[in-house]
């Protein structure tokens, strides 16, 4: 039986979600997806409360759709709505995260080096309150096998902060066996999973991390500012974080400045006044990822993007990426060492892609299609280096 995925009308009537499509091959979705025409109306909708309520919109409609949120990023991890935290970004949200330790026993952090800077940063920052960070290197700039966690994750070992997917070789990491390892030898797992959310099924329960964090910026489709936290039901209760703000408070509308009251579930882990329009763009976006199905994206993200990897081995370019799409999301990156020329090239041609330090970077979403792939490696055709890097 052919799945949604192989429906052309229905392929065509999500790509009509995405009008940039028109004009242009849009290759960047892991760095941010186009706003949606859903996503615009809902901004429109918007702006109507807000003109027409002022501050009784909050009443009417937003402190309702944040809750509604709340339980739209439960849905797509599969938690509980009382694990979830809203969050500006996925590097606020890993503050909250690392307040909320205890490093007097146990303070060192193990981060992969090929992680996002943010989730070096966050451990980085506490060095002067003893904290040690210690990387983990990643043999071949691609991925990070288990065994070099396993080496490093020891007794004085607070947490291990790493991807669930890196961001320039688009590899998928064991979470599971990495959580096992973790809490063997009495250490946390906390993972940022910004590359997986939206673009592979994934189940936080059976993932059995502690924490996990994550936004709506690319695969999910709801634009920049809204993030999300997930704490595990155990790990709340017990949790302390000082980097928070009135909203982790458990009835932030006593307004009590004296004493601090903390939300019996993961709200805890919020600061203040949410981003509001990021939250009706974010519904639409998980929305419009619901009836397309997370089954249906994966398939055509491993289908997009192997096409484009199989395609640029043929052409003689040095793979960055994993090059099998069972273990990768279709994030796609071609080593040169001018990558901004090569971006700049495709531009002019009418594609877009994007770039990181040595490396060109491709990320097809659901909506684009195999035409699409076959154009680009037309334009890639004549920009790759001859001298390979
Ligand atoms: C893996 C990963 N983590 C974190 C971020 C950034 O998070 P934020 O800007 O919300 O702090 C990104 C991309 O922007 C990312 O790819």
């Amino acid at each position: 039986m052919p799945s949604a995925g192989d429906d052309p009308a229905l392929i065509a009537r999500w790509r009509a979600e995405f009008p940039i499509t028109d004009r242009l091959i849009y290759l960047n979705s892991c760095s941010l997806t186009p706003l949606p025409v859903r996503g615009a109306a809902a901004l429109e909708a918007y702006a109507k409360t807000w003109t027409e309520l002022g501050g009784r919109a909050w009443y009417q409609h937003w402190v309702g759709l944040l809750d509604d949120l709340r339980g739209d990023f439960a849905g797509v991890l599969g938690a509980d709505l009382d694990e979830i935290a809203l969050e500006p970004a996925v590097s606020a949200a890993l503050v909250s995260i690392a307040s909320s330790f205890d490093y007097s026993k146990r303070n060192k952090v193990v981060v992969a080096d090929i992680d996002f800077p943010t989730d070096g940063h966050t451990w980085l920052a506490l060095e002067r309150q003893g904290v040690q960070v210690e990387f983990v290197h990643s043999p071949d700039g691609v991925t990070v096998p288990l065994e070099l966690f396993e080496r490093a994750v020891d007794d004085r070992t607070a947490l291990v902060c790493t991807g669930h997917v890196y961001y320039t070789s688009g590899y998928i990491q064991d979470v599971k066996a990495l959580a096992d390892i973790c809490h063997r030898k009495g250490a946390a797992l906390v993972v940022d999973a910004y590359q997986s959310i939206g673009a592979i099924p994934f189940d936080v329960h059976a993932s059995d991390v502690d924490f996990l964090v994550g936004g709506t910026l690319k695969w999910l489709m709801g634009g920049p500012g809204m993030a999300f936290l997930y704490a595990r039901r155990d790990r709340i209760a017990g949790s302390h974080p000082s980097a928070i703000g009135w909203w982790a408070m458990r009835d932030p509308f006593t307004f009590d400045v004296q004493h601090v009251d903390l939300a019996p579930n993961a709200r805890r882990f919020e600061y203040g006044t949410p981003a509001v329009a990021a939250a009706y763009t974010s519904r639409a976006g998980i929305e419009l990822l619901r009836e397309i199905g997370i089954a249906t994206v994966r398939s055509r993200h491993m289908l997009l993007s192997q096409r484009l990897v199989d395609g640029a081995l043929a052409q003689g370019w040095n793979v960055g990426c994993v090059r099998e799409a069972e273990r990768r999301t279709p994030i796609v990156t071609l080593r040169h060492s001018d990558p901004a020329r090569v971006v700049d090239a495709l531009r002019v041609q009418g594609c877009i892609a994007d770039y990181r330090p040595g490396l060109v970077r491709l990320s097809p979403h659901h909506f684009n299609t195999e035409a699409e792939m076959d154009r680009t490696l037309e334009l890639l055709a004549p920009l790759r280096e001859t001298v390979p890097v």
